[in-house]
């Protein structure tokens, strides 16, 4: 286990240093979390909400497995990521022998609906609905289910953070302890895109069950 505090910057290199998905998906929104918003997101849930060291963690939606590696790195007791995509779960596999996490880490390739149990800390990056309508909301109801404490990230509304979201989160039993405003940046990646860059805000949601 980690236990001394990791510097941001040696978790952001690792981060960084990790495969991207090979063939990423638009109607899954395979984005990959940028390493520095990963960094960011775990260093918060580590060392201000202390939901890391020593926790058994569950990514959601997992894709080429940053969350979960970053989190074993930290020293997570176990970090099991779940995605329904095949690729994303071989990419994150051999993600986790390359930072040499593949002792902390287990893949499941699976719909997130059929995992079972109760996890410490739920880390998720959830499509944002955007391609396919309440895909955000579902991850929310299962991790809701599934963990202690949820850190999960959504796409800001134009103006505000989403009051649907804060709406769906307490009807569902969550407590919303703090929504953090970060900054998420995407390269071009699908057709439909229109810059090179495109950079957006999105807030963290910290909730617990
Ligand atoms: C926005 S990506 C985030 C990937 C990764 N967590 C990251 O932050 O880099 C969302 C991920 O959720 C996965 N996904 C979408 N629907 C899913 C479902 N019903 N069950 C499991 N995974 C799903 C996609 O394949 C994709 O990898």
């Amino acid at each position: 286990m980690q236990r001394r505090m990791v510097r941001k910057l040696t978790l952001k290199k690792l981060l960084n240093q990790l495969a991207p998905h090979p063939s990423p998906k638009p109607s899954l929104e395979q984005y990959t979390i940028p390493a520095d918003l990963a960094a960011e997101i775990l260093y918060l849930a580590a060392y201000t909400y202390n939901a890391i060291i020593g926790k058994a963690i569950l990514d959601l939606g997992c894709g080429t497995g940053r969350l979960a590696i970053g989190a074993a790195f930290l020293g997570a007791k176990q970090a099991i990521g779940v995605d329904i995509d095949t690729t994303a779960i071989r990419t994150a596999q051999r993600n986790a022998e390359k930072a040499k996490m593949q002792e902390k880490t287990q893949w499941v390739a699976s719909d997130i609906h059929t995992i079972r149990g109760k996890f410490d800390t739920i880390l998720q990056n959830p499509p944002f609905g955007v391609q396919k309508r309440k895909a955000d909301t579902k991850f929310l109801e299962s991790a809701l289910k599934l963990g202690n404490i949820v850190f999960s990230l959504h796409k800001r509304g134009k103006v505000t953070t989403s009051s649907f979201l804060i709406k769906f989160i307490t009807t569902h039993g969550g407590k919303i302890k703090a929504i953090h405003p970060m900054r998420m940046a995407i390269p071009y990646m699908f057709y439909f895109h229109r810059k090179q860059r495109h950079e957006f805000p999105v807030d963290l949601y910290v909730i617990e069950k």
